[in-house]
């Protein structure tokens, strides 16, 4: 499936009611570039860019699709973990300042198409679910190895499930006869456990969440990586997040307010999509933006 960027015309227009349209951008999770198209397309032609995704796919795509731009030096590529920007960045990277950064967090919709890469309910892959397919712990590692207690925890922290213990213990009664090691064993495991209470919503979808949310470190860095991008924005500079889970967006939302007196937070209320971007994409549903502009340095 091709990748729509979510909230694409709100993007726009905190982009166009910058003071000065943006010079020096950093994107965090490049993708496929559907925001980065807009501005380098729309906003400004001649922006210098730095573009970073801790998948490598992702960064080859995008080598491809802007090798002219790439070629005349306007725009960068970097594979790394923007969460871990002061420890993976390059000195000069991490040291430089920009009028607008975008982080977009959540998976892209190649990432999910791709059944080996362990993110889709609906497709067999191995239970990896890494966006770094080199590093850290799988899917299944948890979900084998781990005792009922932290599972539990994990499901009710990150993904938000009230009451997980059925699951879990079907999940060990599972792995006593033999490890889960699909995407389907798991989903239909889950799905024969509890049902399907909510139409058109996999009863695995916040399992599944919460296991992508932990693999790839996802709210355990968050706040300290809003913080060093605030600081990171040139005077009058926008930071846009977008979320697409409410214990990350609280996040942002607490981390905005704490830093409020270096600017001001342009979304007094979060901006969603609208009923019909839902429609079109709907990846889009559970998305959450939220703007903070720098004041003066
Ligand atoms: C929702 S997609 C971004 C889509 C992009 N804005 C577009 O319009 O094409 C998220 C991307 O960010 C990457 N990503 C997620 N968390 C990341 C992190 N901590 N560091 C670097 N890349 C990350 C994922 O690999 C994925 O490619």
């Amino acid at each position: 499936m091709k990748h729509i960027p979510v909230l694409a015309e709100d993007f726009r227009r905190f982009c166009e009611s910058m003071p000065e349209p943006p010079a020096a951008y950093l994107d965090c999770t490049f993708g496929r570039g559907g925001h980065f198209r807009i501005l380098i397309e729309d906003i400004n032609t001649n922006m210098q860019a730095d573009l970073i995704d801790r998948d490598l796919q992702a960064i080859e795509f995008g080598k491809k699709e802007f090798a002219d731009l790439v070629e005349r030096g306007q725009c960068r590529f970097h594979h790394l973990n923007f969460m871990r920007l002061a420890d993976e960045a390059s000195k000069e990277l991490a040291e430089k300042k920009f009028d607008l950064i975008l982080a977009d967090l959540g998976v892209s919709s190649p990432q999910l198409d791709q059944a080996e890469r362990g993110f889709s309910f609906y497709q067999e892959g191995p239970l990896d679910m890494r966006m770094d397919a080199s590093k850290g712990i799988k899917a299944a590692d948890v979900v084998n190895q781990w005792d009922a207690q932290e599972m539990i925890e994990l499901f009710r922290d990150y993904g938000e499930i009230h009451n997980p213990t059925k699951v879990v213990n079907a999940i060990i009664t599972e792995r006593h006869n033999q490890n889960i090691e699909t995407t389907t064993e798991l989903a239909e495991l889950i799905a024969k456990c509890i049902g399907w209470r909510k139409k058109g919503q996999h009863p695995a979808t916040k399992y599944f969440l919460a296991l992508r949310i932990f693999v790839n470190e996802e709210l355990s860095l968050l706040q300290q990586s809003v913080v060093d991008l605030i600081a990171r924005l040139k005077e009058n500079g926008r930071l846009i997040m977008i979320t697409f889970h409410s214990a990350e967006d609280r996040i942002v939302k607490w981390t905005f307010k704490e830093h409020k007196e270096q600017g001001q937070i342009l979304t007094k209320k979060a901006v969603q999509a609208t009923w019909q971007e839902k429609q079109k994409n709907p990846r889009a549903r559970s998305a959450i933006m939220r703007v903070f502009e720098k004041g003066k340095l």
